[in-house]
Parts: structure tokens; sequence; C-alpha cells
């Protein structure tokens, strides 16, 4: 008989054990290298082409975020609003001022003003501000006191080891939906009693009065439901199961589940 296998193949498992774990502990120091802030961007604030300034428009003005950002609710990305919305007062408001020259030129060339990024996540990192918004995560959270910035900087590392800090424990972050523009919420009387709320909600579903909190709830519920059908052996896309913790996290202590699976953020 041929021999299909030669004798060295034995030690085939044992040379990849070998390599698995250097390769193991090797990514495990190198990722750690490179997702500490060190490595990160937090501070990063480039030259704008406009000396726009969150703190006179979204601080002094008090112009909701939205009204600019008006995509960040139901998209990805959150826009940055065109030249005709800015037109849109500065078309009376210090129209003739220098700092202003830039936004009137390029409204009349119908071109984009030319804004330099400050936040990027790499291509390989999935990001939608929609569903963080939706969960009740404020733009504070993730981007810091933007109405007290006159130029924009990043405020948080933005690195992996950042993101899934939350998504092991979001519950301190969430707050009711219609307060993720309000820069002053954390630290305020509301966000203690919201927080109280949560915790006497979860610890007591059926005598739990507030209604915001209520509808996180019956999410919750379906989020059960759907794992049990897992745990049942029902049919479920594998789309469902997808993003969802394995029923060993006790589900009872979490009303939004965000993912802390490799594909959760990489697609
Ligand atoms: C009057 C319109 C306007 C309002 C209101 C506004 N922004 Fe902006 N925002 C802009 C423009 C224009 C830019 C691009 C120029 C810059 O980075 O300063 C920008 C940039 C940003 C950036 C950086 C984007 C990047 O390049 O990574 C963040 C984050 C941001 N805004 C958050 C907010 C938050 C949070 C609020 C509410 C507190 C807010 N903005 C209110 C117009 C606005
Ligand atoms: C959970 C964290 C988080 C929250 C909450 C959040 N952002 Fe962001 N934001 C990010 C990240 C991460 C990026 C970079 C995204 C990328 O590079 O794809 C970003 C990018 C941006 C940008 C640049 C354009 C873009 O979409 O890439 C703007 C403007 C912005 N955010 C505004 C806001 C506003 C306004 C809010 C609140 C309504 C908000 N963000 C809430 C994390 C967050
Ligand atoms: C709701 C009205 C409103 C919108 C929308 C608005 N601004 Fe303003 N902006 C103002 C007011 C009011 C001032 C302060 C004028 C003053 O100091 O007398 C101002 C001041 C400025 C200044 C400083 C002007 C100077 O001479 O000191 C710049 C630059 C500017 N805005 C750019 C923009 C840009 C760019 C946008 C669009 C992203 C925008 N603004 C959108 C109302 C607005
Ligand atoms: C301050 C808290 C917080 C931070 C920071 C945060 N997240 Fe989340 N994330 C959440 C919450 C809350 C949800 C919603 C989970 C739910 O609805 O059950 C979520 C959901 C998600 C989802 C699943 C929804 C989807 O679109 O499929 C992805 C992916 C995600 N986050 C990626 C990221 C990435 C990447 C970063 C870092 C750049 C990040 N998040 C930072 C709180 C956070
Ligand atoms: C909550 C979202 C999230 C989850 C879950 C996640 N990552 Fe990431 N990952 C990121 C983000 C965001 C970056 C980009 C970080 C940066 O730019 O500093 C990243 C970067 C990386 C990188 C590139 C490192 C480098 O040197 O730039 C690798 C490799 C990686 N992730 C592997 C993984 C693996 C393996 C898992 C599963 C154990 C995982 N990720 C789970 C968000 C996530």
């Amino acid at each position: 008989m041929a021999v299909i296998f030669p004798r060295w193949t034995n030690k085939v498992p044992l040379i990849l054990l070998v390599f698995v774990t250097l390769g193991g502990v090797g990514t495990f120091f190198g990722v750690d290298y490179y997702f500490s802030p060190k490595f990160t961007d937090v501070g990063y604030a480039p030259k704008q082409p406009i000396p726009f300034s969150h703190k006179l428009h979204a601080g002094t003005l008090k112009l909701d975020c939205r009204y600019c950002h008006y995509s960040v609710e139901k998209a990805s990305y959150a826009a940055i609003p065109p030249t005709q919305l800015c037109m849109g007062c500065h078309a009376m408001v210090r129209n003739n001022s220098r700092k202003i020259a830039v936004l009137k030129a390029a409204h009349e060339a119908k071109k984009p003003v030319k804004w330099v990024r400050v936040h990027m996540l790499p291509d390989y990192a999935f990001f939608d501000h929609s569903v963080h918004i939706g969960a009740g995560v404020g733009c504070a959270s993730c981007h810091g006191r933007i109405d007290k910035m006159d130029i924009v900087h990043q405020a948080k590392a933005l690195s992996m080891r950042w993101c899934l800090k939350c998504h092991r424990n979001p519950n301190p972050h969430l707050r009711p939906k219609e307060q993720v523009t309000n820069m002053s919420w954390a630290g305020s009387p509301e966000q203690k009693k919201f927080q109280a709320d949560l915790k006497a909600c979860l610890a007591n579903a059926k005598a739990c009065k507030n209604t915001y909190i209520k509808g996180f709830m019956a999410r919750r519920k379906d989020i059960q439901r759907r794992r049990k059908a897992i745990v049942a052996g029902n049919t479920v896309r594998r789309h469902d199961f997808m993003g969802w913790k394995w029923p060993q996290e006790d589900a009872l202590q979490l009303l939004v589940n965000p993912p802390e699976h490799c594909s959760g953020c990489h697609r």
C-alpha cells in the first residue's frame, strides 16, 4: 500500500500548535500596543478652510446637531451640511465678513466646501450612526463636548478597545432618545434619575414606570424570544443570530446588545 501520509506528518499537529500559539501571543501584544491610546489620534484637529465654530453655532446659538448633521438618525454616516444650509442664515448674517468669503465663493460656484475630515475609521471596521443614536447613545459619549470646541478635535481614541469597552457595558451610556444631542446630559439630575429608573426596571420589570425604558424592555423580550428559538433549534436566519450574545450571558441584564464578536464590526 502506498504511503499516503509520510511519517513526518505525524508532527504536523504539534508544529501547527506551536505556530498558532506563537502567532496568538504575537497578535495579542501587537494588538495591545496598536490599540493603546498612544497610537491613536486623540486631539487631532486639522485646520479647516473656514473658521466655522461649533462653540458659536451649537453652543451659543444652540442649533441642534441634527439641524446640520441631518442624516445621523437615519443613516450610517452623519452628513456634513451643504453650503445652502449655511447660506440660509449667512445670506443675511455677517454676509460681508472675510470669514464667510470661502463659503460664499463655494456657494456661488455650486461646489461643496472642502472640509477636512477629523474622525476616520479604517475601511475594515464597520460603524453605523443610526444604530447608536437609535439605542440612545449620545453624541457626547463619542465626540466629547463639541459645543465647547471652536475647532473640532477628536476627543476619543476610536480604537477597538474603546468600542469594546462600551459594548461590554453599555447601560451607563444610554439615555432617552430625545436627549441624544443634549451636550450637558452627563452628570445632570435627569441623567441620575434615568440611571436609577434603569436599575429599578431591570430588577423588577413589572414595576417599571418609565415609559421610555418600558419600550426598551419590550424590545428585550423580542431578543429573548429569538434566543429561545435558536436554542430550541428552530430555523432562525443566521443573520438573526449574529450580533446577539449566546445565552450564557444573563439576558435580563441587557437592554441593548452590542456585538463583541469579530464579525459584528469586521464584515
Ligand atoms: C450650523 C451647522 C452645524 C451644527 C449645528 C453642528 N455641526 Fe458639526 N459640523 C458642521 C460642519 C460644517 C462640520 C465640518 C467642519 C468642521 O469639522 O468643523 C462639522 C463637523 C463635525 C464633526 C467632525 C466631523 C469629522 O470630520 O470627523 C463632528 C463630530 C460634529 N460636527 C459633531 C457635531 C455635534 C455633536 C453637534 C451638536 C452639538 C454639531 N456637530 C452641530 C456643522 C454643524
Ligand atoms: C458610538 C459612538 C458615536 C456616537 C454616539 C456618535 N458618533 Fe459621530 N462618529 C463616530 C465614529 C466612530 C465616526 C467615524 C466614522 C467613520 O470613519 O466611518 C464618527 C463620525 C462623525 C462625523 C463625520 C462624518 C461621518 O459620518 O463619518 C460626524 C459629522 C459625526 N460623527 C457627528 C455625530 C453626531 C451629530 C452625533 C450625535 C447625533 C454622533 N456623531 C454620534 C462615533 C459616534
Ligand atoms: C441659524 C443660522 C446660522 C446657520 C445655519 C449658520 N450660521 Fe454661521 N453664524 C450665525 C450667527 C448668528 C453668527 C454670529 C454672527 C456675529 O457674530 O454677529 C455666525 C457666525 C459665523 C462665522 C463667523 C463670522 C465672523 O465674521 O465672525 C462663520 C465663519 C460662520 N458662521 C460659518 C457658518 C457655516 C460654514 C455654516 C454652515 C455649516 C453656518 N455658519 C451656518 C448663524 C448661522
Ligand atoms: C458609548 C457606547 C458605545 C460605543 C463607544 C460604541 N458602541 Fe457600538 N453599539 C452601542 C450600542 C448601545 C449598540 C446597540 C445595540 C442594540 O441595539 O442592541 C451598538 C451597536 C453596534 C453595532 C451593531 C449594530 C449594527 O450596525 O450592526 C456595531 C457594528 C457597532 N456598535 C460598532 C461599533 C464600533 C465599530 C465602535 C467604535 C468605533 C462602537 N460601536 C462604539 C454602544 C457603543
Ligand atoms: C465593537 C467593534 C469591534 C469588534 C467586536 C471587533 N473589532 Fe477589531 N477593530 C475595530 C475597530 C474600530 C478597529 C480599528 C481600530 C483603529 O483604527 O485603531 C479594529 C481593528 C482591528 C484589527 C487591526 C489592528 C491594527 O493593527 O490596526 C484587527 C486585526 C482586528 N480589529 C481584529 C479583531 C478580532 C480578531 C475581533 C474578534 C475577537 C475583533 N477585531 C472584534 C472594531 C471591532
